[in-house]
């Protein structure tokens, strides 16, 4: 019997691939979206336009519990990757990472669905000071207090954000916090979709998720540039500078100083996960670089 799978995130980068992978794979997709239309546009650094793929559409607005009566009803499954990688409504990390997903999950549990496939992130023990971990993994335990069965994917970095590279060095310069020595493994959109499919048919309590490639942060702009056909020019921003300016854009904006203070963190240290992802750095370069 075809299950039907809501997919809470679904105009985002790895939302996108979500939709795409559970219907390919035979769920029957519902997605929530606050704008419809741009379910059929394409999203940023390739992710797809997702329209013919989304069997039922919801329109609804997470933060605005008013807008969700009946968002459940016929649900088996809920998948979520709801949050603010770019702050575009004012709003906190704990109101829509953190309290926007509690709604689901609470609403899940009412409505007695399978299960909840929630993404958070890699790593997060190390950086559990940061705002934006804190709200994810509030989640975390209200899913592990819930008693719904439920599986977190635990990510690296994404391949969206090594979109940003290419974008930097086709300018003709890259910006790196901090020396980039740090390691990592991103992952693609549609290789992490399909884990987060593979998830929810996992007894699997956490499941960790990054690319075929460990490389330094410094190697993932000189691929870039490479890719391009262009000479290396880097430009270090040096980590007592990024770190001074998370403490002003912090006591001007909060939501802004903690959106960067993730960033800056992510300059410091390592990410490297269980590499699951089979989709190279430098094919998905080329890719973009073809695009234009
Ligand atoms: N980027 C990384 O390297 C990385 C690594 C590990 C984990 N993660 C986590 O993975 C998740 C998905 O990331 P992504 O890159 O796919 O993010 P994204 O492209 O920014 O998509 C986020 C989704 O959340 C929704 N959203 C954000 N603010 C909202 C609000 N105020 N009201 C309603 N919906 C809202 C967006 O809806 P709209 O399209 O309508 O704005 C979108 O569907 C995030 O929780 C992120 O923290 C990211």
């Amino acid at each position: 019997m075809t299950r039907t799978v809501l997919v809470a995130g679904s105009t985002g980068y790895l939302g996108k691939y979500a939709v795409r992978a559970f219907h390919q794979r035979g769920y029957r997709v519902r997605a929530l979206t606050r704008d419809e239309a741009r379910l059929g546009e394409p999203g940023p650094f390739t992710a797809p336009p997702v329209a013919e793929f989304a069997d039922e559409v919801f329109v609804g607005e997470v933060t605005k519990p008013e807008t969700l009566d009946g968002l459940m009803d016929g649900v088996d499954l809920v998948f979520s990757s709801i949050g603010i990688s770019r702050q575009r409504d004012g709003l906190s990390f704990d109101e829509v990472d953190h309290r926007a997903n509690r709604r689901l999950v609470d609403l899940a549990r009412q409505a007695g669905v399978e299960k909840f496939v929630y993404v958070s992130l890699w790593g997060a023990d190390e950086i559990r000071h940061l705002e934006i971990v804190r709200a994810h993994e509030k989640v975390v335990a209200a899913l592990a207090e819930s008693g719904l069965p439920h599986t977190i994917v635990r990510p690296s970095g994404y391949f969206s954000d090594m979109g940003v590279l290419l974008d930097m060095a086709r300018r003709g310069r890259a910006f790196l916090v901090g020396e980039g020595t740090n390691r990592f493994n991103p992952i693609h959109g549609a290789d992490l979709a399909e884990v987060c499919v593979d998830a929810m048919e996992s007894s699997a309590r956490e499941i960790g998720a990054g690319g075929p490639e460990t490389l330094t942060q410094r190697e993932a702009a000189e691929l870039a540039f490479d890719v391009l056909g262009k000479p290396p020019r880097i430009t270090v921003l040096p980590l007592w500078l990024m770190r001074g300016g998370v403490r002003l854009i912090g006591a001007l904006n909060q939501q802004f100083g903690d959106l960067f203070e993730f960033i800056v963190t992510a300059g410091e240290i390592d990410g490297v996960a269980p590499s699951v992802g089979r989709t190279t750095l430098r094919s998905y370069f080329e890719g973009l670089a073809a695009d234009r």
